[in-house]
Order: structure tokens, then C-alpha cells, then sequence
């Protein structure tokens, strides 16, 4: 019997309905990106007020789509960990109120694991055991994967996540939000050489770890140099703005491409799986294709609409359903960011 999933851990709230063979009988994914552009980023308050209004119309929606009733569902499974506090918990009550109106048991989904099992469902076959990197708006991780609920946390970013920084340096050169598709865009016509910038810790062969805030930083004082600018009134040339992204996106593959090669020879693991926004990015997919070709590696990438967050991957419960993971209504949101010696 098909299960439904529940995705509101940052700013979109999804729901799928996934069969038993997962296999993708609806999907819903309401965006807010129109809500939170102005900001230049997801305000969580503002995110968590639109997932209220918007998680019963969307759960409806996919049913309806689906064919399928509450009754037909054999579990009903949310993403509890990580992300915005109050978006986290939107979802979760939904979650609850489903499972204590029907009687269904409640599965708990990773997000950061979901995003992997993004590949899982895409390859229609087996990908573990696996390097998985997720690179999103608040998380840029390498884990050694042994199963789909068997993660081990390699290294993170030690500052800013690398969508996060994509959508700070969008802002700078004045590209609307979210920011990883406006730099790819704007960096079609730029050179990606035209600005050395930092590629942090990418030499060092004895750590996994990323940062990407010295990069943002480097980015600014080439704009506009030290001190407190005012962004709007920067007069930015079309071309140098193109540069500009160009060499910045360049920077963040670099190190993305770099840490997840150095992730493979350390695990000695031969497949890399990447999901998260950010593996939506051009640049990014055809450098990590080039660099898996030249080491026979066997590289699987989300495909384009199961990066951004979906509930289609939380296809993952289907996995801790197999194994009985069930988790009782007293399940609590866990937010926040995941570091090393976390998970
Ligand atoms: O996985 P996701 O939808 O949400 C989180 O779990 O954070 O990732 C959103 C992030 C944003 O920072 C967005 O700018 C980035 O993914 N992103 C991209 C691209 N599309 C989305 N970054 C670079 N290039 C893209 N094409
Ligand atoms: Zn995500």
C-alpha cells in the first residue's frame, strides 16, 4: 500500500504519495520563493505562517491526484530533522493529526539522508554503499553511506553552506532570490577565470570539510571593499556582474568537486551520490561528471526537480517502513544545522 510523505523543513511545503515499489503516484510542492525574494532569503517566521496556510490544501491536492484515500495508506511520513524550527513543526503536527484522525503509524524522515535517496529513486536500482554529498541552502556534507538509514557524517561546511552563499553573492551583484539559478544564468556569458577567488581548505588532503565564507567575503570587497556599502546603489556593469559569478560559481565547484573526489579515495568507495539545490547547478553537474569519468567512478546526480526540497525523496521512509522504524507521537522536530560528531 502507498505511503504519504510530508516535506516542510524550509520554505516548501510537499507532499507526495508513493507506492510501494516507489514509485511516484503524486506530487505537490507549493514554492514560497515569491514570499521571501524581497529578503533575499527564507524568513522562517514568513515561512513557517505560509506552510500553515498552505499544508492541508497541499495534502489534499495530492491525494486527489494520486487517486488515492487516506484510508488506501499504509504509513504517513515527515521530515523532522533538519531545518527551520517552526516550518519543521508545521509539517510534524500535520503529520500527527493524520496519524492520530487514522490511526496510521508515523515514520520519521531525514532530510539530509532524503536528499541522497533522491538518487536512490532516480537510478531505479541499488546505489549503496555510496559517498553522498548534499549540498543545499543550509547544509553542504559529505557522508560515507553504507544503506539508505546508514549514514556516516565525513565532513560539512564549517560556515556558510554553499546555496546559502550562492544566494548572499546573488544578492550582492543585485540577481533576485533564490540565488544559485540567478549566478548560473548570469554566469553563462562571464569567465570563469576573470577572479581568483579563495578555494578554502581545498589543499588540505587531510580534511573534508568545507567553508564558503571567506569566498562570500572575497566576493564583497572585490565589489565594493571594506566597510558597510549599500549594495543597491553599486553600479555593477552586466558584464563584470557576469564575471563576477562566473569566477564565484567556479570557486564553489572547485572545492565541491575537490572534496568529494578526496572523499572517494579516502572511503575507498567507488559511487558518489549528490543531492540538494545545489545539484541543480550546470557548472557543477558537468564538472563532477568530467571529474567521475576520469576516476571510473560511478556518479549519480538528483535529477533537476528532485533537488530543490520535494517530498518525492521522502520516498527514504519506504526503507524504514521494510524495517519497522516506526516512531511513536511524542516524535520532536530536531532543527538546526548538522556538524561533525552530530550524526
Ligand atoms: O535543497 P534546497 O531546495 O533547500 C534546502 O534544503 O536548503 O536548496 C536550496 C538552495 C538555495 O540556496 C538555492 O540558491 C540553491 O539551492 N540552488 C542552486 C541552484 N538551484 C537552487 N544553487 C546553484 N545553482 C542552481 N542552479
Ligand atoms: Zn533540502
Amino acid at each position: 500500500m502507498p505511503i504519504l510523505t510530508i516535506e516542510t523543513t524550509c520554505d516548501e511545503t510537499a507532499a507526495a504519495v508513493i507506492g510501494e515499489q516507489r514509485e511516484v503516484l503524486g506530487s505537490v510542492v507549493a514554492s514560497q520563493d515569491e514570499l521571501h525574494s524581497i529578503y533575499g532569503g527564507v524568513v522562517p517566521e514568513i515561512a513557517s505562517r505560509a506552510h500553515m496556510e498552505r499544508i492541508l490544501p497541499v495534502i489534499d491536492e495530492v491525494l486527489r491526484r494520486s487517486g488515492v484515500a487516506l484510508d488506501d495508506l499504509d504509513a504517513v511520513a515527515v521530515a523532522n530533522t533538519p531545518g527551520l524550527a517552526g516550518s519543521l513543526l508545521v509539517g510534524l503536527a500535520a503529520a500527527k493529526g493524520l496519524c492520530v484522525a487514522t490511526g496510521l503509524p508515523l515514520i520519521a524522515v531525514n532530510h539530509l539522508q532524503a536528499h541522497v535517496y533522491a538518487c536512490r529513486l532516480a537510478a531505479g536500482r541499488d546505489v549503496f554503499p555510496c559517498v553522498g554529498m548534499i549540498v543545499s541552502g543550509g547544509h553542504s556534507s559529505l557522508y560515507r553511506c553504507q544503506g539508505p538509514l546508514d549514514f556516516e557524517l565525513l565532513g560539512a561546511t564549517i560556515d556558510d553552506a554553499a546555496g546559502e552563499a550562492f544566494d548572499k553573492v546573488a544578492s550582492m551583484l543585485g540577481l533576485p532570490y533564490p540565488g544559485g539559478p540567478s549566478i548560473q544564468r548570469a554566469a553563462e556569458g562571464g569567465d570563469p577565470k576573470a577572479y581568483r577567488f579563495p578555494r578554502a581548505m581545498l589543499d588540505k588532503r587531510d580534511v573534508l570539510d568545507f567553508s564558503f565564507s571567506g569566498l562570500k567575503t572575497a566576493v564583497r570587497y572585490t565589489i565594493a571593499g571594506p566597510g558597510k556599502p549599500d549594495f543597491e546603489c553599486l553600479e555593477l556593469s552586466a558584464d563584470r556582474v557576469a564575471d563576477l559569478a562566473a569566477s564565484f560559481q567556479e570557486a564553489v565547484v572547485d572545492c565541491l568537486v575537490g572534496k568529494a573526489m578526496l572523499a572517494l579515495e579516502k572511503t575507498g568507495l567507488d559511487t558518489l551520490c549528490v543531492g540538494g539545490g545545489v545539484a541543480a547547478n550546470a557548472r557543477l553537474r558537468a564538472a563532477l561528471e568530467a571529474a567521475a569519468d576520469e576516476r571510473s567512478v560511478t556518479l549519480h546526480i538528483a535529477p533537476l526537480k528532485l533537488c530543490t526540497d520535494n517530498a518525492v525523496m521522502g520516498a527514504i521512509a519506504l526503507e524504514r517502513l521494510r524495517a519497522g522504524r516506526f516512531e511513536s507521537l511524542d516524535l520532536e522536530v530536531l532543527p538546526g544545522l548538522v556538524r561533525k560528531g552530530e550524526v
